[in-house]
């Protein structure tokens, strides 16, 4: 069985008292989510401030993102010790809006979930496609070239301890959701080229769906047998969304 996954990325959002308020209310709300692991991915300034106010609580902390170097002269990057060092267990990797906007491209974001797995984070790797791409039908392409990048670098093994977040672009931010029957079908098509690899990695592994998850809409996706769970943007910045999605997980 798949324990049931969501976490919150909260982008570039929030400011120290709204955290601490959002922290509060997502704490006093978890008592009945028992099924689900839950993490928060705040950016990287508050990271310390939630290490502490979760301290002795089940709520996971994970980084946005993450260096592929150790230490060094790489200013405005953060390491995997350094995410660690404040109790981080994950880290998100090549997220789209680091694909789109920061020019990652899939060698790069390979390399950072080598790193993040060699170090003992769990990598969360986002995928998808973009609209044009789905247009062109090549959505299945475009997401096996970006497993395929990970799997060359680090073998098949390597997906057994990481989280796979299927985030198909035109659906983040943009309040378009993609039917539970489309988001189950990419998610079916990525288990299944891993089963052709490793039958247990395809079988263990998590796989989120993001992009405009809701309150309202995460029972039904949840509820498709290939989605584990949830990677969460806008609705993760309101306690009382984030719990209704984080209650849809069972
Ligand atoms: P939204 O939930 O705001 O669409 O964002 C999804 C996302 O990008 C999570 O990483």
């Amino acid at each position: 069985m798949r324990k049931p996954f969501v976490a919150g990325n909260w982008k570039m959002n929030g400011s120290r008292d709204s955290v601490r308020t959002l922290l509060d209310g997502i704490k006093a709300g978890m008592a009945d989510v028992s099924v689900a692991e839950v993490a928060v991915c705040p950016p990287a300034i508050y990271i310390a401030d939630v290490q502490q106010q979760l301290e002795g609580s089940a709520i996971g902390c994970g980084g946005q993102d993450v260096s592929t170097q150790a230490s060094g002269a790489f200013t405005g990057e953060i390491s995997t010790a350094m995410l660690q060092d404040f109790a981080c267990r994950y880290t998100l990797v090549g997220h789209s809006e680091r694909r789109t906007l920061h020019g990652e491209d899939d060698a790069l974001v390979a390399r950072k979930f080598s790193v993040a797995s060699a170090a003992g984070l769990i990598p969360i790797l986002c995928i998808g496609e973009t609209l044009q791409e789905r247009e062109a039908n090549e959505t299945e392409s475009v997401v096996s070239r970006q497993l395929d990048a990970v799997i060359e670098l680090d073998g098949i093994e390597a997906l057994a301890d990481c989280i796979i977040a299927y985030e198909p672009v035109w659906a983040i931010g943009t309040g378009k959701t993609a039917s539970s029957a489309q988001a189950q079908e990419v998610h079916a098509f990525i288990r299944q080229k891993l089963a052709e690899l490793n039958a247990d990695v395809a079988e263990g592994v998590r796989i989120l769906y993001g992009g405009s998850v809701k309150g309202s809409n995460a029972e039904e996706l949840f509820g498709q047998t290939d989605i584990d769970g949830g990677l969460i943007g806008g609705a993760s910045l309101m306690a009382d969304d984030f719990l209704a999605i984080c209650r849809a997980a069972r």
